[in-house]
This record gives C-alpha cells, sequence and structure tokens, in this order.
C-alpha cells in the first residue's frame, strides 16, 4: 500500500473501523520496515508539514532492512517481537493493509526482574483515534502479565506531547522527572575503542 492519502480510497470507512491485532510473521517484514521509515520521520515532525513529507524529504533515514527485520526478530532468538494492526481492504475479501504495530521485547532490572520494552508504537495518520492503539496496549499489557513482567517501560521524546498525555492518561509514570534518569549511548566508534581496550 502507498502512503499517499488518495492511493488510501480503497480503505472506506467501514474497513478503517474494523481492525485486528496480531502477532507479526516473518512476510510482514517489508510492511513492517514501511511503517518504521514513516515513523522515523515523527521525529522531524517541527521540520515538515505532515509525516508523508517528512517520508518524502528523508528517504534514507532508516538504515535496517528487510533482512535484519526477518533475521532479527524471526530467528532461533528473536532480538524482538512485534504486534501488528491491520484493517481490510474493501471490496477485496480476505486482503489487508497492515497501518499499525509495536515492537516491543523483554528486559531485566536486579531489583525487580522481567520488565516488557515497549520499543516503537506507531499507528498511521488516517487510522489513529479508532481505538487501535489502546487495543494494541491492551494486548500488551495481557503479554506482560501472562509472563510475569513487573511492568512495562518505553521513552517518549520530550516534544511528543500527544503521546506523553496519551500514555499519562492511562497511568504512566514519567520516570525522568520522578527519578531522575538521563538515557545515554556509546556509539559504535566508542564501543570499538572499548573493546579494542585503546
Ligand atoms: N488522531 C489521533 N488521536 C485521536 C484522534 C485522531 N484523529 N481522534 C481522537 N483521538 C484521541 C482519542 O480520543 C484517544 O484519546 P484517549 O487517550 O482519551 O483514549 C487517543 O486520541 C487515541 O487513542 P487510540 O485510538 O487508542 O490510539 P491510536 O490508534 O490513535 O494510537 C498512537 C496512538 C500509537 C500514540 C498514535 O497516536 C501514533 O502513532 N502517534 C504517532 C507516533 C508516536 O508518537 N508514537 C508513540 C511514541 S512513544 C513509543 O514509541 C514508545
Amino acid at each position: 500500500m502507498n502512503l499517499r492519502q488518495g492511493e488510501m480510497s480503497g480503505l472506506g470507512a467501514g474497513a478503517m473501523s474494523c481492525f485486528r491485532i496480531r502477532p507479526a510473521e516473518p512476510q510482514d517484514c517489508p510492511e513492517i520496515l514501511r511503517l518504521i521509515k514513516v515513523r522515523g520521520t515523527v521525529r522531524c515532525a517541527g521540520i515538515f508539514p505532515s509525516e508523508l513529507a517528512a517520508y518524502e524529504n528523508m528517504p534514507n533515514a532508516v538504515k535496517l532492512t528487510e533482512k535484519d527485520l526477518l533475521e532479527d526478530g524471526f530467528g532461533e532468538h528473536p532480538f524482538y517481537h512485534c504486534l501488528i494492526a491491520e484493517v481490510p481492504k474493501e471490496g477485496q475479501t480476505g486482503s489487508s493493509c497492515i497501518v499499525g504495530y509495536a515492537m516491543y521485547y523483554f528486559t531485566y532490572d536486579p531489583w525487580i526482574g522481567k520488565l516488557l520494552y515497549l520499543e516503537d508504537f506507531y499507528v498511521m495518520e488516517p487510522y489513529r483515534g479508532l481505538g487501535i492503539g489502546s487495543e494494541i496496549l491492551k494486548r500488551l499489557s495481557q503479554i506482560a502479565i501472562k509472563t510475569n513482567c513487573s511492568c512495562m517501560h518505553f521513552l517518549v521524546v520530550i516534544w511528543n506531547k500527544p503521546s506523553i498525555e496519551y500514555y499519562v492518561r492511562r497511568g504512566a509514570l514519567d520516570l525522568s522527572t520522578e527519578e531522575g534518569w538521563h538515557l545515554f549511548r556509546f556509539d559504535k566508534e566508542n564501543l570499538l575503542r572499548m573493546a579494542s581496550g585503546e
């Protein structure tokens, strides 16, 4: 499915209100990558007038490939898991379009044990406000409870006020203000330097 609004006309109002959340399968990787690329542009929201404009202006921002997604998510030891949201294509029985995803994995805290980490969460603009995000969060919460996780962690960039409010409305606690955390990164150059003992 192309991103242009006009070309999305095959999806009528009926299809938009009828969605399904399911675990991603290997054949979904091309569509997941498409959404990751669109989602990446949300980080440039102040620069471009719409997600589509940002997408078109930053075609090479995402370095990940379909092969990476396939190997990293569907091998013997998956590095990530993914839920996807799909809606039926109007007039095409049995055919559907992927319009949202949540990428997550499990991590560990030495004080409280297992955590579900929500890495990325995205619903395409025309499909927002239909309850897809809430249903994904419900499914993630069920997975967290079932796997005995103590909580769900995630990062939200400071200017993404709508998402911050979205999470806070659902009871999320801002650990940066509550506990004073800072997010750090060693980049590849530093890793190589430290790995070589320099
Ligand atoms: N567009 C957006 N929100 C709307 C709209 C609309 N047209 N109409 C109504 N809303 C309101 C709804 O009433 C609802 O309010 P509520 O919180 O009181 O229930 C809320 O906005 C949307 O709820 P849902 O339909 O359950 O969620 P949605 O399917 O819109 O997905 C999401 C939410 C994923 C945050 C979506 O807005 C999105 O993709 N945003 C851009 C990407 C993003 O910022 N992702 C999160 C980053 S943080 C992370 O990844 C860990």
